[in-house]
């Protein structure tokens, strides 16, 4: 994983030194690369231990109970961004027997939700455009993300835990839990921001801190799957052995540009970056298409 998304001015120092650069980061979201994708099993991951995290600090069980000692009340769960993390996280929650609200920005993800036993939060946004190429989220304007926090911020008073993991690729994580949200929240609510890596969804949290405003905790980990190590990484090498087995099938490296997983995770090659998305952020000008290069001599 080398975020060329993130860090193009690494990728091209690297071309420039002759590196055949894949990243793990560009397998294309399709059926046939899923075993190869290493963000969705390690997402999988964090989403879980998101949750987990948020059940040990939170002052309350996660399950409506009904005892002899009297009734209590299930925990209120608001998952914020709804991709493999998001989703991970509610099914998580809902195991745990919470009542889960969730937020995404792309409309399809409503029935997705919605089959988790959660229920997808309605705002008054137009979202209509809101999913870009591969079914990743399209950053919106200023006034939109106004206008998000906004609404959002009276869903977030109302949880005992809030789960964010909203994210735009290679950009900052859009801004969508206010300091004055956080401070309208009850004391002993927790809030997980999964986006903290990348500035936050949260205004108040900060990058591996645990912080404290008036008895809401709000933690922002950066590498969650560390904590679960053996499946992280049982997942992250059965990614890793699939990309490679595709890429050398029989043994040696024989690069298909025709193929659309080779041709989508492969950064740089004969001394440039070859990636038309890291291109253009390069401000370097569109390639000519190319087709199959044997590399078992290089
Ligand atoms: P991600 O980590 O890039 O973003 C997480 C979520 O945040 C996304 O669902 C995004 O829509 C949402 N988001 C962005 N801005 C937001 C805002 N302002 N408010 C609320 N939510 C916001 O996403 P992830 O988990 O990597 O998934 C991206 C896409 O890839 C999804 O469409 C997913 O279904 C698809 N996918 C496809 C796979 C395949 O077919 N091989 C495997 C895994 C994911």
């Amino acid at each position: 994983m080398c975020d060329p998304l993130g860090s193009p001015a690494a990728a091209q120092t690297l071309a420039e030194r002759g590196v055949t650069l894949f990243a793990l980061e560009l397998i294309p979201r399709i059926t046939r690369a899923q075993s190869m994708d290493v963000l969705s099993s390690q997402a999988t991951v964090a989403g879980y231990r998101a949750v987990i995290l948020a059940a040990e600090v939170l002052p309350k069980m996660f399950p409506m109970l009904m005892t002899a000692a009297g009734t209590l009340t299930a925990a209120k769960v608001l998952v914020i961004g709804a991709g493999v993390a998001g989703l991970q996280a509610i099914a998580i929650s809902r195991k745990l027997g919470g009542v889960v609200l969730a937020y995404d920005v792309r409309p399809a993800v409503k029935e997705q939700i919605e089959s988790l036993g959660a229920k997808f939060v309605e705002l008054a946004l137009d979202t209509a455009g809101a999913e870009g190429q591969g079914g990743y989220a399209k950053a919106q304007d200023e006034a939109f993300y106004q206008k998000q926090r906004e609404l959002l911020g009276q869903v977030v008073a109302q949880q005992d835990v809030v789960i964010t993991t909203a994210a735009i690729p290679g950009q900052k994580s859009p801004l969508l839990v206010t300091a004055d949200a956080v401070r309208a929240m009850q004391p002993g609510s927790v809030i997980v921001d999964l986006a903290a890596e990348r500035g936050g969804n949260c205004e108040l949290s900060q990058a591996d801190q645990r912080v404290d405003i008036g008895g809401v905790t709000i933690l922002g980990p950066t590498n969650l799957p560390a904590e679960v190590p053996l499946h992280a990484s049982q997942m992250f090498a059965k990614n890793v052995v699939t990309l490679l087995t595709h890429l050398a099938p029989k043994g040696e490296l024989t690069l298909n540009l025709e193929d659309e997983i080779t041709r989508g995770t492969l950064v740089a090659r004969d001394g440039q970056v070859v990636n038309p998305a890291i291109r253009q952020r390069l401000g370097l000008p569109e390639l000519a298409a190319t087709g199959t290069k044997d590399l078992s001599t290089t």
